[in-house]
């Protein structure tokens, strides 16, 4: 089969969002679990608003020569520290034909004339994705349990953790100072990323973010609630404790719902207390690389809207 690389374009949204839709729930479907997209294939269409909103023109598309067909998307993501590989989808007509080698192979391109790393994050259950990366290079880093925690409507009755007091709602002036922690903690930067979930135009963002008594940030975390996504992450912070008190103000926000959140495997007590608090395991998520990498000296949740590990 051949195929022909392009931008996507506006009038490309339906098929893509359709492409999506298809795309996870087929193949989640096919290994033994249930869709992960339950509201119809518009809603998927929020990931070419919410991507082309923060990084308009970065989604490839390999299109079918023959039929002129979308045969597979993939929205990437250029940083000033690194590229991210947002979520990749080939339609199931087209599984094993190349199509999602040639769109990671042209991002990599991209990639390496910047002298960038790319980062992304990948189901530690999905074999093809999983040798798609690693055929290109990719490296497992980290590993992440995906976690969720049924919320009451009237909200999380715990015992808040003993940091809860020192966490805020993030603002517009926060967003140097958060960009600045994620440099020193994980080695990354994305302020415009921050500011545009703080923004938050649409009204699906919500972030938190912790000080320290002096007030100097130690942590933050944002959140993203809509027909498609309902995700907590992406967040960075110095320690467990922190963590423990930002998922607890973000989970405050999703009542109702049920929010799904990545969290190192490693950070013990963290996941001690996510258990006492109801949390339940549905995945296993692997954060990669593609060139330079150092390992994260504080906590990272990350998210895949938008992807970056
Ligand atoms: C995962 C996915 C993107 C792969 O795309 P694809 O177009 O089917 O993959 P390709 O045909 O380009 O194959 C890529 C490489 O991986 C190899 N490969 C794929 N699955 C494999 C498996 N299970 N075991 C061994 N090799 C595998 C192929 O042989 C090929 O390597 P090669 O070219 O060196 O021979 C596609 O299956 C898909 O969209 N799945 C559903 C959605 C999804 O999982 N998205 C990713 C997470 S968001």
């Amino acid at each position: 089969m051949n195929f022909t690389i392009r931008a996507m374009e506006k009038a490309d949204w339906p098929e893509v969002g359709e492409l999506i839709y298809v795309s996870i729930n087929y193949w989640y479907h096919t290994h033994g679990s249930g869709p992960k997209f339950n509201n119809g294939p518009e809603s998927t269409q929020l990931f070419c608003k919410i991507y082309e909103d923060i990084d308009p023109g970065c989604c490839l598309l390999a299109v079918n020569e023959s039929s002129g067909s979308i045969a597979a998307s993939c929205f990437y993501h250029p940083r000033e520290t690194h590229v991210s590989i947002g979520i990749m989808n080939v339609h199931p007509n087209y599984f094993g034909h190349g199509a999602g080698k040639l769109l990671m192979n042209e991002i990599i391109r991209v990639a390496d004339e910047q002298g960038k790393p790319l980062r992304l994050v990948s189901s530690a259950m999905n074999l093809d994705s999983f040798t798609l990366y690693n055929r290109c290079g990719f490296v497992p880093r980290q590993v992440f349990q995906d976690m969720y925690v049924e919320i009451p409507e009237g909200g999380l009755s715990v015992e808040p953790p003993s940091l809860a007091s020192r966490v805020r709602s993030a603002s517009p002036d926060d967003v140097d100072a958060i960009a600045d922690l994620e440099k020193e903690l994980v080695g990354i930067r994305r302020p415009d990323d921050y500011a545009y979930f703080i923004e938050n135009q649409d009204g699906w963002w919500s972030g938190s973010v912790i000080e320290d008594a002096k007030g100097n940030l130690d942590g933050f975390l944002f959140s993203v609630a809509n027909s498609a996504s309902n995700l907590i992450g992406p967040g960075v912070a110095r320690t467990e404790e922190d963590t423990a008190a930002l998922l607890h103000a973000q989970l405050q926000q999703h009542a109702g719902r049920s929010p799904v959140f990545l969290v190192p495997s490693d950070c013990c007590d963290l996941i001690g207390t996510l258990y006492s608090w109801g949390a339940r395991n549905c995945e296993i998520h692997f954060s990669q690389t593609r060139g330079e990498w150092s390992p994260p000296t504080g906590v990272v949740l990350p998210t895949f809207m938008p992807e970056t590990g």
